[in-house]
């Protein structure tokens, strides 16, 4: 893992992988690998989300998008690192995954910043509450998907793998500016949810 800024830190001690896991899973949460999570789907390595959430630099105050919130584990980090000033909107298409992730979010979210939701069909992201600070894709795309670059706020940063690049994308007025972070797999994400 790489050096973390203290916030992140802070985040991780805050937000402990295991109860974000399956019980079956939960005697594994320190192992540095993706784990199942139940419907094909993971919780991701612990060293990627670190990386990520580096790569975003989340501030208190920010709205976030967390597109792909699996087992909520992320969302919750964001919430810590958003602080009571901000608000984190975790999608996820997996209607199975929604209820522990739900549940497991609530223990860890004292403040109430972040929820969870069912992505609706036909619609990538969340356009009805753009625009966000930041947005964190934790699957893979094809491409980079225009409609989420168009949820940005103005700065903004998105991260998220596209062909197993870790990309960086960083919007302000008319610029756009990519950056790329490494090789990273994941599964795909699914650019109809429905
Ligand atoms: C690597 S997994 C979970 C990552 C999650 N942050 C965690 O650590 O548990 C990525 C998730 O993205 C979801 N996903 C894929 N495409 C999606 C879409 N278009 N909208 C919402 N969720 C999507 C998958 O169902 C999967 O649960």
């Amino acid at each position: 893992m790489t050096v973390l800024p203290d916030p992140l830190r802070a985040a991780f001690r805050a937000v402990p992988r295991e109860p974000f896991l399956p019980a079956a899973q939960r005697g594994r949460a320190e192992i540095d690998a993706p784990l199942p999570i139940g419907a094909g789907q993971t919780n991701s390595q612990p060293s990627t989300v670190a990386d990520m959430l580096s790569l975003l630099e989340v501030r208190p105050g920010h709205r976030v998008l967390d597109l792909g919130a699996g087992s909520g584990w992320t969302t919750a980090l964001l919430a810590q690192l958003v602080g009571p000033d901000g608000s984190v909107i975790g999608l996820e298409r997996q209607e199975q995954l929604l209820g522990p992730a739900r549940a497991a979010l609530a223990a860890h979210d004292p403040a109430g910043v972040a929820e969870i939701r069912r992505a609706r069909p036909g619609v990538l992201g969340a356009p009805e509450d753009a625009p966000f600070d930041r947005i964190l894709v934790s699957a893979g795309a094809e491409q980079l998907p225009q409609e989420l670059l168009e949820q940005l706020a103005d700065p903004g940063v998105l991260v998220i793998p596209v062909r197993e690049q870790m990309l960086r994308i960083v919007r302000e007025g008319e610029d756009v500016r990519q950056s790329v972070h490494g090789a990273y797999r994941f599964v795909p994400l699914v650019e109809d949810p429905g």
